[in-house]
């Protein structure tokens, strides 16, 4: 058959193949999150995310310093406290002294080369697991008040040393607020990266075992994105944030939302992180397990994907496995 294009010309020889890969991965794109608990000597596997350790401080930080020589260049922290330290308001997350502030201060101390990005948001530290106080009827979040609560949360983590606050609790108007009293307190280097767009989505259901974080009640459809609502709200979400000072926008979850991350890269001019969310990663985990899918293929090729649909940076559980799939 005479054909004037034969695609498969150029996938016959492998080190062309190579050559034609115009999409990279490498360790420097990935956040690595951590899980940070109460106590000493602590590491405890997470159910639903085998492989995935909560940790307390004196074990998290070895364990990044090992993550910072593989070349991994920032991480994310999430506190998880004790039940009995949880109250409507989510006082916890203001304490100087909490898990979170322990790990950014050690961190540093240690000299470990890498940013500490922090989670922003009250659904660890609330007794009612919600992103924040809830109106007087307890029918939804706060919008404002858990605003003024994210600010005084961000300069608690600035203080102990945080390069990047996160705020991920899809309140209205937070950046603006987060630039104004980051500003306000001296802290104008620090970064925001806004969990721009932010979907209810039911792959966060493992990090809710993880971080100790699901609802009481209720779901927080009031405030995260609705997957079946058009594109026009995500790229609203992520630009209003850009206007408001973000410095960088997240898309969340990943996979299933390629296109999400296709369109808002086309709209916004900064940085765009995707979150590999939890749901994502155990969905690999237990396929795998099964011997239904080939593991390392997965990982890679899943991540390859967000990568090919515009991020620039990929939250992932799976550091430790890429520091041997990917050169450094
Ligand atoms: C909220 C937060 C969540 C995740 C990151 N930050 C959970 C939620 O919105 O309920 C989910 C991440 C994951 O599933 O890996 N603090």
């Amino acid at each position: 058959m005479n054909l004037p294009r034969r695609m498969r010309r150029l996938r016959l020889h492998e080190p062309l193949r190579r050559m034609l890969q115009s999409v990279s991965l490498r360790r420097g794109d990935i956040i690595v999150p951590v899980f940070v608990v109460e106590g000493e000597n602590v590491r405890r596997e997470v159910a639903s995310m085998p492989g995935v350790h909560q940790m307390s401080v004196d074990v998290a930080v070895p364990w990044l310093a090992e993550r910072a020589n593989e070349g991994f260049g920032a991480y994310l922290a999430f506190g998880v406290i004790d039940r009995a330290k949880k109250d409507t308001e989510g006082s916890a997350a203001l304490d100087e002294n909490n898990v979170v502030c322990r790990l950014l201060r050690s961190v540093t101390a240690q000299k470990i080369h890498m940013a500490g990005i922090t989670d922003l948001c009250f659904c660890e530290y609330t007794s009612h697991g919600h992103c924040g106080p809830l109106t007087a009827d307890r029918s939804t979040v706060d919008n404002d008040r858990t605003v003024e609560q994210l600010v005084k949360q961000a300069i608690n983590h600035a203080r102990a040393g945080a390069a990047v606050v996160a705020p991920s609790g899809m309140m209205d108007g937070v950046v603006g607020a987060l630039r104004k009293g980051l500003d306000s307190a001296g802290f104008t280097d620090l970064s925001i990266l806004s969990y721009s767009v932010k979907y209810a989505s039911a792959f966060y259901g493992p990090f809710r075992d993880a971080a100790d974080s699901a609802p009481e009640f209720g779901d927080r459809r009031s405030y995260q994105m609705d997957p079946a609502r058009g594109i026009d709200e995500a790229i609203t979400e992520a630009k209003q944030d850009v206007e408001q000072g973000a410095d960088m926008v997240m898309v969340k979850p990943a996979g299933a939302y390629l296109d999400v991350i296709r369109a808002v890269r086309g709209s916004i001019e900064v940085p765009l992180v995707a979150y590999q969310v939890s749901g994502e990663y155990a969905m690999i985990e237990a396929a795998a397990r099964n011997g239904w899918i080939d593991r390392d293929r997965a990982i890679l090729e899943s991540l390859i994907a967000i990568k090919r649909a515009g991020a620039d940076m990929i939250i992932s559980y799976y550091a430790p496995v890429l520091a041997r799939l990917l050169p450094n």
